[in-house]
């Protein structure tokens, strides 16, 4: 069940205990919309402060003059937070909503395709920008491989952005069949892409990262949050 919570001209303070209170409900909501009227990363920072380990922050639109980020709840209380297991989530979240946009565009529901679609790429987006500029970086830095599988998985990103490029032109035409063209190929490196990163780099990286992971996840959920503008 999806709740909508508007913030706007209330305080980092008020809207964080407007949040929290709203946390404690668990029979009243699964996902909040909430929306603001800044980025965000003071309220975030606050809740990362607070209930670390217990919500999933995730951007849907970017401002001004208005921003809505979807917070959701976590399955289970985490006391640190990992690679794999964040962003493997991160995975499975750009998934659903990719497989809801296929469906409204089989559907040929065109305002629901354009929703979903704005969803999915602001999400795709948010997670390779977590990737390329926080995780990334610390992964090279601390093996020291950076000619590696970070290289690789950046070139990939590219083609992905690629496709998403061309179906958000036909999107803009209102093209659903290429759209749908688009995705059917965007699917296939997406999953071969994922597989790479959950079942070889992420397993690394919490190896090799150790003691600072947790602290990285902060950083990563926080990253887009801040640079969060519309273009
Ligand atoms: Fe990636
Ligand atoms: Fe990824």
């Amino acid at each position: 069940m999806e709740q909508q919570i508007n913030l706007v001209g209330k305080t980092d303070q008020q809207a964080v205990a407007l949040l929290r209170s709203s946390l404690d409900q668990p029979e009243v909501w699964d996902s909040i919309m909430v929306t603001v009227d800044n980025h965000g990363a003071g309220i975030l920072d606050a809740l990362q402060q607070q209930l670390w380990g217990r919500f999933e922050w995730y951007p849907i639109q970017p401002g001004p003059p208005v921003w809505q980020f979807m917070l959701t709840r976590t399955a289970a209380k985490m006391a640190k937070r990992g690679i794999g297991e964040f962003l493997g989530a991160d995975h499975r979240r750009c998934d659903e909503l990719f497989i809801e946009l296929e469906n409204a565009v089989q559907a040929n529901d065109s305002a629901r395709a354009q929703t979903l679609f704005s969803r999915f790429t602001v999400g795709m987006e948010h997670h390779f920008a977590m990737e390329e500029e926080v995780f990334f970086p610390a992964f090279e830095q601390a093996t020291g491989m950076t000619q590696g599988p970070t290289m690789v998985m950046r070139v990939e990103h590219r083609q992905m952005r690629g496709l998403i490029g061309q179906a958000a032109q036909a999107m803009a035409q209102g093209k659903l069949e290429g759209v749908g063209r688009a995705c059917a190929t965007l699917m296939i490196l997406m999953r071969q892409h994922n597989i790479k990163e959950e079942q070889m780099l992420y397993p690394m990286a919490d190896q090799h990262l150790g003691g600072t992971v947790d602290g990285l996840v902060r950083s990563m959920q926080k990253h887009a949050a801040a640079n969060m503008v519309r273009s």
